[in-house]
């Protein structure tokens, strides 16, 4: 008679995991399967990580975890010394002893050529499926389009004639992270959310979470509700940040301090203004308004605002580089170098960060881009567009007619303008996109941050109460002369659209990232 997970309460399931009575399996063991493993582990559970790659598995069996992920190295060290971990490429070699197993799946879904690629999800709930023994339970961890748990694990568990809720239990519980803290969010920071098939599922994933979930669990109705939640956290997020966008130009275009602004605007507890910037990156926020879109297609409902927001924050970079062939009067043969590749600031993660459309939008334009990022060491897509990655800033910044901070880490804060000029050997001009820099160790340089309040390259502002005497100039190409409108433009035809960008046409038909979640390497 197996053990009956659902009925034996967080004690039962507690005392099962710290003896090894009941053991975790965890299907992919990248950034959210390693940091899911790592918790486990600190929890005193015994783990298996399973991951295709074998130099994953490789770096995992050393007790090597992502870079940049603290207390995952830690407690994968802990794990190997006191026999608690192992890491494998296929379940069977783990040798575990039959026996309870609880079952993570946190293998990647992503978009491309227009559709949810579920494949490698499809593999490891069958896998799963296949190795469990009645009175497993499955977690699926991955973000999916509503709907999706409940498919793949009824078709799973169809075809080895298992019932899901009776014979292997199946939740989903979407995972809550940021790369860089990704153990304490799951441990400390926010509640987990968690769901089931059925009645029995929803109660053990409610047990299994208390355990570790200092923050709480907040258990929702249904696997689908718990889908949905994820996708529009994200969605969320690349809606506010294209408004943010949006804003900034706006701002901009009037030489106001878009920071200033925000700030006295977020006093206000309604107002949640987010920053602006390059763009948006990362495996998750550019790829999950496209499982709404999925969604709502199929629910017969169109999503505008979030297919505007994605192209909103899609042409950013095209706007920088346009910004810089202006500015520069042409970019053919210019060195532009390029700081960051990361998609945010001090982490190493590179998939579908902003910094590759960039790069793409200088070299369309004949410029020669030098990227340089103080965490990453190779890069493959910029390897095959030829561009060279350095970690040595004297290097990238050598000869340089431009510089565009692209990622704010914490290394270019500091940065001061006699640095510059000394490790660029000459006065290039430093287009910052993120509002890194500090303009107080600048001076002499001609810095231009994105809605900086500054127009450093231009006219002083004009006094109050009195048009400019010239025209302000087409940074970006906004409203023209605002000053001369009294602070009123209005438009004289219907606004257009914003121009449609690489990989964002409507409806859509793929993503902008080359190929399914790129892997940077260190
Ligand atoms: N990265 C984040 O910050 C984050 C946050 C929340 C949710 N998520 C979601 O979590 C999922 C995983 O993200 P990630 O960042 O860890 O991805 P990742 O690419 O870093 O890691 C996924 C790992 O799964 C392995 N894998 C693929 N198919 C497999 C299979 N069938 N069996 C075993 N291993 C397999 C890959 O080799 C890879 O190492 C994604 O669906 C993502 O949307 C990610």
């Amino acid at each position: 008679m197996p053990l009956d997970l659902s009925g034996i309460g967080p004690e039962g399931i507690s005392r099962e995991l710290r003896t090894g009575g009941i053991r975790i399996v965890i299907y992919g063991l990248g950034l959210v399967g390693s940091a899911i493993a790592a918790v486990w582990l600190r929890f005193g559970a015994h783990v298996i990580g399973v991951d295709r790659d074998p130099e994953v598995v490789r770096r995992a069996s050393m007790g090597i975890g992502p870079p940049g992920e603290p207390l995952v190295s830690e407690a994968f060290g802990a794990g190997l010394s006191e026999g608690r971990f192992s890491a494998v490429t296929d379940e069977r070699q783990a040798g575990a002893p039959p026996g309870p197993k609880v079952r993570f799946l946190a293998v990647p879904v992503t978009w491309s050529s227009g559709r949810v690629v579920l494949d490698y999800l499809e593999d490891a709930m069958r896998a799963a499926m296949l190795y469990a023994s009645d009175g497993d339970a499955i977690v699926v961890k991955s973000t999916v389009p509503i709907g999706t748990t409940r498919r793949l694990a009824s078709a799973a568990a169809g075809s080895v004639g298992r019932r899901p809720d009776v014979d292997v239990l199946v939740a989903y519980s979407p995972e809550r992270i940021s790369a860089g803290r990704a153990v304490l969010d799951i441990e400390e920071h926010y509640p987990a959310i968690v769901s089931g098939i059925g009645p029995r599922s929803a109660k053990f994933a409610r047990d299994l979470y208390s355990l570790v979930a200092k923050a709480g669990v907040m258990a929702l109705s249904s696997l689908e509700a718990a889908e949905a939640e994820k996708i529009f956290e994200g969605v969320y997020r690349d809606v506010n940040i294209a408004l943010a966008n949006e804003l900034a130009r706006v701002a901009d275009s009037y030489g106001l301090d878009f920071e200033e602004i925000r700030r006295a605007a977020n006093s206000q507890p309604y107002s949640h203004i987010h920053a602006p910037g390059l763009g948006v990156g990362g495996a998750c926020i550019p790829i999950y308004p496209w499982f709404l879109y999925e969604n709502a297609v199929h629910a017969g409902v169109v999503p505008e605002l979030t297919l505007t927001a994605r192209r909103i924050n899609l042409s950013m970079p095209e706007f920088f580089a346009s910004f810089l062939e202006r500015e520069l009067g042409g970019l053919k043969d210019r060195r532009v170098a390029v700081l960051g590749l990361a998609f945010r600031g001090d982490v190493a993660d590179s998939r579908l960060s902003p910094t590759y459309d960039l790069v793409l939008g200088l070299l369309r334009r004949g410029a020669a881009p030098i990227v340089h990022d103080p965490l990453i060491g190779r890069d493959e897509t910029l390897e095959r567009l030829h561009v060279r990655l350095t970690n040595d800033l004297k290097e990238a910044l050598s000869g340089a007619d431009a510089v565009v901070v692209a990622t704010d880490h914490s290394a270019y804060r500091g940065l001061t303008g006699d640095e510059l000029r000394a490790m660029s050997g000459s006065n290039p001009l430093v287009l910052d996109t993120r509002r890194v820099l500090r303009p107080e160790l600048l001076g002499g340089i001609r810095l231009r941050q994105f809605a900086g309040g500054r127009r450093a390259l231009t006219e002083p502002r004009p006094p109050r109460g009195r048009a400019n005497p010239r025209p302000a100039p087409a940074w970006p190409a906004g409203p023209g002369r605002p000053w001369r409108r009294q602070m009123t433009p209005r438009p004289r035809s219907r606004p257009a659209s914003p121009a449609p960008t690489r990989g964002n046409p409507w409806p859509p038909k793929g993503p902008r990232a080359p190929g399914p979640c790129p892997r940077t390497a260190r």
